[in-house]
């Protein structure tokens, strides 16, 4: 019976894992969660039925996969292996319990302290991989997981590559999915660095603020189109609470052409780590707390006491002193 749905392959031993659950599926693999005998749950990525097969294409599938897997940071997915067992190309990595694409969805828009930490998670772990000479080429919502305490781990480093631009033996061009988070330069097929990510990121963290992408279409090219020439309308006009500052930080990151961009990925993180000092600063001394202004007020009144009768000690003084060279002066006569 040929495979069609990942839900047929629940209970199949996949080398040393056990598929068990069906975690979501994009264009070309399904992510199940898997049991490993020795170590626990992991989650697997595995090509779909149809990509598989196709030695060339699951041959870079792998080699990328293996690329991803020595970039170990604490903000990029740790995969486990990359195997094949006997009709599965698949790679196992850390199971992680949410994502920012999940959390949209359930939550709506995140705020502002929220976005600007996750921007620092997901930068962190550009800056590291375009050291390393990998680009993401595929930032958005699914691939930014969150481990159990809230930090975030960016999947599917330069799995992309694999993908797109490949035409199988068959003629069939692999270029998958919608172009809804691509830069500019790579809906024209330019070429790509690391300044894309940061597009895509820019992209992500748009949506994440407002609850919506910047532009929208059911038709690639119009879409494409827009990624190329229309302006994003800002966060702010479409009901974000996010501050005008952040809103620019944003908006930088959607520029256009790349040199209008953040240069860097630590330009970038560098811009949120100042604005993350300014709006804790804000919130030391700029939101007093109650308990702090009862006191403030307290010690006010004590010294405008203090100061009220140090000026009346003053004119006193200043009487007895009159009063004294009166007396000696009548005294005197
Ligand atoms: N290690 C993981 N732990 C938990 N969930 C994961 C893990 N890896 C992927 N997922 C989730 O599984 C789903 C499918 O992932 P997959 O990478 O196959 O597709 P995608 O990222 O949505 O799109 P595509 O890879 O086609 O661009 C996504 O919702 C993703 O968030
Ligand atoms: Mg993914």
């Amino acid at each position: 019976m040929a495979t069609l749905y990942p839900e047929q392959l629940i209970g199949r031993q996949v080398g040393p894992y056990a598929l068990e659950r069906v975690i979501g599926q994009g264009g070309f693999a399904w992510v199940f969660s898997a049991k490993r005998a020795d170590q626990g749950t992991a989650a697997l990525k595995v090509l779909k039925p149809r990509y598989a097969g196709d030695r060339q294409f699951e041959s870079r599938f792998r080699n990328e996969s293996r690329v991803a897997s020595e970039l170990t940071h604490r903000n990029i997915v740790r995969i486990l292996d990359v195997g094949q067992a006997d009709d599965i190309t698949y790679f196992a990595m850390d199971l992680y319990p949410d994502s920012l694409r999940s959390r949209i969805d359930r939550d709506g828009p995140l705020a502002e302290p929220d976005l600007v930490r996750i921007a620092m998670d997901v930068a962190a772990a550009l800056s590291f991989a375009h050291a390393n000479g990998v680009i993401h080429r595929d930032i958005k919502a699914d691939n930014i997981l969150f481990e159990k305490d809230g930090t975030g781990v960016v999947t599917d480093f330069g799995i992309m590559r694999a993908v797109s631009g490949y035409v199988s033996d068959t003629g069939v061009n692999m270029t998958i999915g919608t172009p809804s988070y691509m830069s500019p330069e790579q809906a024209q097929g330019r070429t790509l660095d690391g300044r894309s990510d940061l597009y895509a990121l820019g992209v992500t963290l748009y949506k994440a603020a407002t609850g919506d992408l910047p532009f929208t279409s059911t038709d690639w090219f119009e879409l494409a189109r827009m990624h190329v020439e229309d302006a994003p309308t800002p966060p702010r006009s479409r009901g974000s609470t996010i501050s005008r500052r952040f809103e620019l930080v944003i908006l930088k990151c959607l520029a256009k052409h790349p040199d209008d961009r953040y240069a860097s990925a630590d330009e970038f993180l560098a811009e949120l780590q100042a604005l993350s000092d300014e709006s804790r600063t804000t919130e030391t001394f700029g939101r007093v707390d109650p308990r702090l202004q009862a006191a403030a007020a307290a010690d006010a009144r004590a010294a405008a006491g203090r100061h009220l009768s140090g000026t009346w000690l003053a004119v006193i003084g200043v009487l007895v002193v009159a009063a004294v060279a009166a007396a000696v002066v009548l005294l005197a006569r």
